[in-house]
């Protein structure tokens, strides 16, 4: 104990409890931006594979470090943004909604994650609807967020629960540079505790959502951590939490302060590389639930 814990006391009386995972990731082995379908991406400058092979490595050992069970799917030369994973689908209870994405250079990632999902044991929803995956819903609870405005349908929020029967928040994003949810969004106990679902909370760039989305999420998560414009335009918010540790970019100085006040563990990975593409850490990351 610190001489001065009486006074100043460093962690919140909260226990943060770590819930090990199971993600897929995807070597960036193809890497480049060769294509602009996001403010991010502008092919004429350069790109290096090898460095955004080594700093998704990083990535990648520091999930197998943390105990973390990843497992991958091989890339396909000609899909370089297959690397960002967390778009490839949504996944609860070994069932797994495709995705249909919106541009047509990344149409072909679609049929590629659902025959992974099939091969691997999950039953697989084959979608109707443009959707782009866990880039734009995210399980908070028992409550899937969903994002439009950018990739994801209307249509697609009512397709998803359908598929999982579980209630959808549908949230409009409108800042081109948070185009997907999980750009403007971080799950920090994506899933109930034993006090139920209230333990589940998020972090978020109000700015990035209407009016409406706005109010709605005040209205459901009262206790959320509102990140700064400054963190949210280095991708702060695109991050991966375990319950307990926080995978986050180094960049995101005020969000990684707001984490520890809360009692999480932060740890810095840097995919600057990635970033070249639109993507960051969640990008990086899909759940696999089975
Ligand atoms: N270049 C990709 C795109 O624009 C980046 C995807 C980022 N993924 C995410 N989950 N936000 O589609």
């Amino acid at each position: 104990m610190s001489p001065h814990e009486n006074t100043v006391p460093l962690a919140p009386a909260t226990e943060r409890i770590q819930q090990r995972r199971t993600y897929l990731m995807c070597r960036p082995e193809h890497f480049t931006v060769s294509y602009s379908i996001n403010p991010w991406m502008e092919p004429a400058n350069p790109t290096d594979t090898d460095k955004a092979v080594r700093q998704w490595q990083a990535l990648y050992d520091a999930y197998i470090g943390l105990g973390h069970d990843v497992q991958l799917i091989d890339p396909i030369e000609g899909l370089p943004d297959m690397v960002y994973t967390a778009n490839g689908g949504f996944l609860i209870d070994g069932v797994a909604y495709g995705a249909k994405f919106r541009f047509d250079e990344r149409v072909p990632e679609g049929p590629a994650f659902m025959e992974w999902f099939a091969a691997n044991g999950f039953q697989v929803a084959d979608p109707a609807e443009v959707n782009e995956g866990e880039g734009d819903f995210l399980l908070v609870g028992d409550v899937i967020l969903a994002g439009t405005g950018f990739r994801s349908t209307g249509d697609s929020h009512r397709e998803i629960g359908e598929v999982f029967g579980k209630e959808v928040v549908s949230l409009t994003l409108v800042d081109p540079r948070f185009y997907h949810l999980d750009t403007a969004i971080a799950v920090l106990d994506p899933v109930e505790g034993p006090g139920g679902v209230e333990r589940a909370n998020i972090a978020y760039l109000p700015g990035a959502f209407d009016a409406h989305s706005q109010a709605v999420l005040a209205e459901r998560f009262p206790d959320a951590i509102h990140v700064s414009d400054a963190d949210g335009a280095v991708f702060g918010l695109n991050s991966s939490s375990d319950g307990r540790n926080v995978i986050i970019s180094p960049r995101a100085t005020g969000f990684e302060r707001q984490l520890r006040e809360r009692g999480y563990h932060p740890i810095a990975v840097d995919l600057s590389e990635l970033l070249l593409g639109g993507g960051g850490i969640k990008c990086c990351t899909l759940e696999l639930r089975r």
